[in-house]
């Protein structure tokens, strides 16, 4: 897997958020009973044939699988065209990606970074490489991966990223992260799948309209989200923090959480979750114009962005059952990508589990 696509994508950044302690178990939920139990992320636009919604999670597919609802695999089944956020598969993507990550001019961290920080994210980085070996599993082990070869595919080259790329990367370096690495996460899966079904796959988006927002968070604002995340890691060595399951977190909602309640969102980076504790009030303020930043730059802008190349897809493939999967984020909260469709006045209806899907031949 590579390094750009493996750290669990996307934005939960809640300002407030905390960094509760939580049982291990924290990522499972009750295996299901029925299929009507089950949490459904598909919507049907009405058409004929119809089109599919589907919201993916940037986590191992083995841990959620089992939890998604049989309609939903059959939707996906039927569709001729399958369309994600990004062409995963596809190598130009992954180099754009690497790329838009670096610093620009050949700048180095430690040129940019305020000396005490760049001294303690390299400490933190010495730590990650000493234990990784201890992090993984047998079964990773099995599978020939090495501790070494893991850790140069998710931080190799990190003195060349920029900040906000070290961040997430910082935040996809936990014991629990690391373990769950070598299994393909549920979008890349679907377009591995969709490859073998002989479907035909696209993107809505071009990486830079995923990365550039995430660059265009000034340079206060990195600082301080970098100089809490290594807080939080930090504290998390030192043993005076639970470490935070933010991937479990996202697990457990997805499989069995309530689906009006659930805030998360997720893309290409998994935002941190700030301590909340530790935050004087000119600094909650910050996080907050963080938090507002991204949800704006990054959710509400690329909600309509998605919707209006869904819409254009559609009226292209006319005659075709096409499946969009985009990250669970853009189809729950405000402002999604089914406002957007249905403001056009496209009929889009949630699909629960359980209820059968309009079988048609894929064309
Ligand atoms: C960054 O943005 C914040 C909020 O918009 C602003 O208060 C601050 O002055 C900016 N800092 C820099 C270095 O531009
Ligand atoms: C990091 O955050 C702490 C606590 O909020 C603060 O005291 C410290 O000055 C910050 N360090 C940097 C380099 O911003
Ligand atoms: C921080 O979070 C903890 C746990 O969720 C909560 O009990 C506490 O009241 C919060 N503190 C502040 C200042 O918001
Ligand atoms: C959604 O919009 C409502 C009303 O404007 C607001 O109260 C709520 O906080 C918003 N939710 C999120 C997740 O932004």
């Amino acid at each position: 897997m590579h390094a750009a696509l493996a750290g669990p994508l996307l934005a939960a950044l809640l300002a407030t958020a905390r960094a509760r302690p939580q049982p291990p178990d924290a990522g499972q939920c009750r295996p299901p009973g029925s299929q009507r139990d089950l949490n459904s992320f598909l919507w049907t636009i009405r058409r004929d044939p119809p089109a599919y919604l589907f919201g993916t999670i940037h986590v191992p597919y083995t841990r959620v699988w089992d939890f998604i609802p049989d309609n939903s695999k059959a939707a996906f089944q039927a569709s001729a065209r399958v369309y994600f956020e990004l062409d995963l598969t596809d190598p130009y993507t992954i180099s754009a990606l690497a790329s838009c990550q670096l610093l620009p001019h050949g700048e180095n961290l430690q040129d940019v970074l305020p000396r005490e920080l760049y001294w303690r994210l390299k400490r933190h980085l010495d730590y990650v490489k000493l234990m990784m070996p201890s992090w993984m599993t047998p079964a990773q082990r099995g599978k020939g991966l090495y501790a070494d070869y893991l850790f140069n595919a998710i931080a190799g080259n990190w003195e060349r990223k920029r900040p906000v790329w070290v961040m997430l990367m910082v935040n996809s370096l936990t014991e629990t992260d690391v373990r769950s690495r070598g299994v393909p996460v549920l979008d890349l899966y679907l377009a591995q799948r969709a490859e073998k079904m002989k479907k035909s796959t696209g993107a809505v988006e071009r990486v830079e309209e995923q990365c550039h927002p995430l660059n265009g968070l000034n340079f206060s604002q990195v600082l301080f989200a970098l100089n809490q995340t290594l807080l939080q890691h930090e504290s998390v060595r030192a043993g005076s923090l639970q470490a935070p399951y933010t991937t479990e977190d996202l697990i457990k909602h997805y499989n069995c959480g309530d689906l009006n309640a659930v805030i998360f969102n997720h893309d290409t980076s998994q935002l941190p979750n700030f301590i909340n504790t530790t935050l004087p009030p000119h600094e909650q303020v910050t996080a907050q114009e963080i938090d507002s930043y991204f949800r704006q730059e990054l959710i509400y802008k690329r909600n309509e962005r998605m919707g209006k190349r869904v819409m254009t897809l559609l009226q292209e493939n006319e005659d075709k059952i096409c499946f969009f999967a985009f990250g669970a984020g853009h189809f729950l909260g405000n402002n999604t990508v089914i406002d957007v469709l249905r403001q056009a006045g496209l009929e889009v209806e949630h699909t629960p589990a359980g209820q059968t899907i309009r079988r048609l031949e894929a064309a």
